[in-house]
């Protein structure tokens, strides 16, 4: 049977959810039903799981949602399902947010601005050399929008061939792992799986490496602090945890999906409050 927009509706409230596989795990519904509840707005924001992306956004665009923020394992093939997608979005080769308009889903990228905005609270990036660990999807992501903010970028990876390819795709430097620490970066951000709870954490980080003039971001944010963090902040430099980046990529969605400024204090207390009631168990947006 095939399912047509008039077949059933929202009438009350308008519908939002994070899409991904899995999907229970995500701190998303917390933040984002504390920011509709708290501008007393009638609307839902569910955890959602699908196996197929395709039929899930068929399906969710018959029911009336308005817009979706896109996870694991979804954000490459979302981008192909989209009716048109932003700049961004493109070079980075991934959407995190789609929002439902006549014509179908409208894809946009709001991960590599969540990195951008939880930074330049700390400083300007204009100018500063950023090193960033890991060469995978979040790595791209956060190397666009260092690059964009004006940022020198520096990446290194436990692969080196990933490395080249990302530095040659985007563009920006790279270092094998064994010279990172001769990299004299202002900012510095972990963007492997690496450390998240359960996990063998991998790096050797020198001792002397981290100084109290860096800022040091890690986008793991179970456990909030990474054995990365917990070095960066002993040796003095200004930490920023992984919620900080969910936090501002969220807000983003908001206020595209709404077109109105998100409260953000109330979506950082619920997240925090949301990953405090976790805490133990890995998460990862
Ligand atoms: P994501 O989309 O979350 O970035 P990914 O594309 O699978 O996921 O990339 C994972 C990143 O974490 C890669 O940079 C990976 O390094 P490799 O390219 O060498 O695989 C890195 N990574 C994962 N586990 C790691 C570990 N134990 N030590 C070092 N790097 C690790």
């Amino acid at each position: 049977m095939e399912v047509t927009q008039a077949a059933v509706r929202s009438v009350q409230h308008d519908l939002f959810g994070v899409l991904g596989r899995p999907a229970g795990h995500s701190l998303s519904p917390a933040m984002m039903q504390a920011a509709f509840d708290v501008l007393g707005l009638k609307a839902y924001y569910l955890a959602l799981e699908a196996d197929d992306l395709a039929e899930a956004l068929a399906a969710l665009d018959a029911v009336g949602f308005r817009g979706l923020s896109v996870t694991v394992p979804f954000k490459q093939e979302a981008m192909k399902l989209c009716v048109h997608v932003d700049a961004a979005a493109q070079r980075i080769g991934a959407v995190n947010t789609l929002r439902r308009t006549q014509g179908g889903w409208e894809g946009r990228n709001t991960d590599w601005l969540g990195a951008v905005r939880a930074l330049e609270r700390q400083l300007s990036l204009q100018g500063v050399t950023a090193l960033v660990f890991g060469a995978g999807g979040a790595a791209r992501g956060v190397v666009y929008g260092l690059t964009e903010a004006g940022a020198h970028v520096v990446i290194t990876n436990r692969t080196e061939d990933r490395a080249r390819e990302l530095a040659a795709a985007l563009p920006c430097s790279w270092v094998p792992m064994e010279s990172f620490h001769r990299v004299k970066p202002q900012v510095v951000v972990q963007t492997t799986s690496a450390g998240m709870s359960g996990r063998p954490y991998a790096f050797r980080v020198p001792q002397n490496f981290f100084t109290p003039q860096m800022v040091v971001m890690d986008i793991v944010y179970s456990p909030l602090e990474t054995p990365f963090l917990r070095q960066a902040k002993a040796a003095g430099a200004r930490v920023v945890d992984g919620l900080e980046m969910l936090l501002y990529q969220g807000i983003e969605q908001f206020s595209w999906w709404l077109n109105r400024p998100a409260p953000e204090a109330a979506m950082r207390q619920a997240l925090r409050r949301a990953a405090h009631e976790r805490k133990g168990k890995a998460v990862h947006e």
